[in-house]
């Protein structure tokens, strides 16, 4: 790693793991995006609409940058933001996680509350067109519209070019889609690359981008809630397959892979990472997997990793969690496998106990 003089000189180059494999040779890899400065995928696309919006004289020395955001990408912008001057206002509801939005804050990013206080709804439509009539009342300010700038797409090229330095092919490419922008653009540059994946996009249940019913959901940063509309960043030209995962399950996935491998991922990650797991076996042998992961864990520490909040939603799934377990179990990939004299006793027979509903809590010694 070279000397660096901007916290946006350590975007990308983010590590690939190895989550799964089955016995016909077909792997799982999680393009692990949390390795990014601000923890997230979204510092990618939050340069680039900035670099763009240099490049077209929309966003002058000193100028506003507005924004409507879930978290992630007004995390990016503030860094952004601080590194070059620019003022940035990031319009946010209550949804979002709270520790995200003190960071943006920490970073002199100023926050304007399009709910009151108490109403955790997300409230993506409000947000925008409150991001719209700011910028449009001011003249210096920059309103990024990440659902419709093609400068969020171009932001994860890099991934695809990241991705092809490490393995020879994806065969298929499944994520999370909010805004569309990581896989949209990643699967946009594997194809010019000559490498053209099967693209399977992955919304909460409730998101409305493939069909469907719309409803409420937890998972942050991804999909798209009822009333919103679909941006131009999700380009269903590139979309195979658009699959849908409860709440439930991705937090479910989320908590057994943290508990399984110590690797914290965030809850949009742990649907993309559901699907890929149940799917895995009815992929052509030897194929290629890839998910991005596009934020970690540590963000969730008072949603998905607290036991409370998650009861409290009905959320909580000790067979849902269990089930993920034995997946994870029976895709150990061989590099992974420690010899027996390593491993508990439980392990070895193949037998996982029961869900302990004690296990990873506090437990009071008198
Ligand atoms: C938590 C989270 N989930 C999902 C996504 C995918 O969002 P998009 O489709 O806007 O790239 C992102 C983007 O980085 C994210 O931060």
């Amino acid at each position: 790693m070279p000397l660096v003089t901007r916290v946006t000189d350590l975007i990308g180059r983010t590590p690939l793991f190895e989550l799964a494999a089955t016995a016909t040779g077909t792997r799982l890899l999680l393009k692990l995006e949390q390795f990014n400065p601000t923890g997230a995928a979204k510092i990618r696309m939050a340069r680039e609409m900035v670099r763009d919006a240099e490049e077209r004289g929309l966003l002058k020395d000193g100028g506003h940058i507005i924004e409507s955001t879930s978290g992630n990408t007004g995390l990016g912008l503030a860094v952004v933001a601080a590194e070059r001057g620019y003022r940035f206002t990031a319009v946010v509801d209550h949804h979002a996680c709270k520790d995200k939005l003190r960071a943006m804050q920490a970073m002199g990013a100023e926050l304007v509350f399009v709910a009151d206080a108490g109403d955790d709804n997300l409230a993506t439509s409000a947000r925008e067109d409150h991001a719209e009539s700011m910028a449009a009342a001011r003249p210096d300010a920059y309103f990024t519209e990440q659902h419709n700038n093609d400068a969020n797409a171009v932001g994860y090229y890099a991934v695809a070019e990241e991705l092809l330095e490490e393995v020879e092919r994806v065969d298929i490419l499944l994520s999370a889609v909010g805004t569309g922008g990581s896989l949209f653009g990643t699967a946009t540059r594997l194809r010019q690359l000559g490498c053209v994946p099967h693209v399977i996009g992955v919304e909460p249940v409730g998101s409305i981008a493939f069909g469907g019913p719309g409803g409420p959901y937890w998972q942050s940063g991804t999909g798209t809630p009822p009333g919103a509309t679909i941006g131009t960043a999700v380009d269903y030209s590139l979309l195979d397959e658009g699959v849908k995962v409860s709440d439930a399950a991705a937090f479910a996935t989320a908590r057994a892979v943290a508990r399984q491998l110590g690797l914290m991922i965030g809850g949009s990650a742990g649907g993309s990472v559901h699907a890929a797991l149940t799917r895995l076996e009815d992929f052509p042998p030897g194929s290629t997997v890839v998910t991005i992961v596009c934020d970690g864990g540590e963000k969730y520490l008072d949603t998905v990793f607290d036991d409370e909040w998650m009861a409290a939603r009905d959320l909580l799934d000790p067979g849902l969690e269990h089930e993920v377990h034995q997946m994870l179990d029976r895709y150990t990939p061989p590099a992974r496998r420690q010899p027996p004299s390593h491993r508990a006793p439980a392990e070895l027979s193949g037998h996982r106990p029961e869900p302990d509903h004690l296990a990873g809590q506090m437990v009071q010694v008198p």
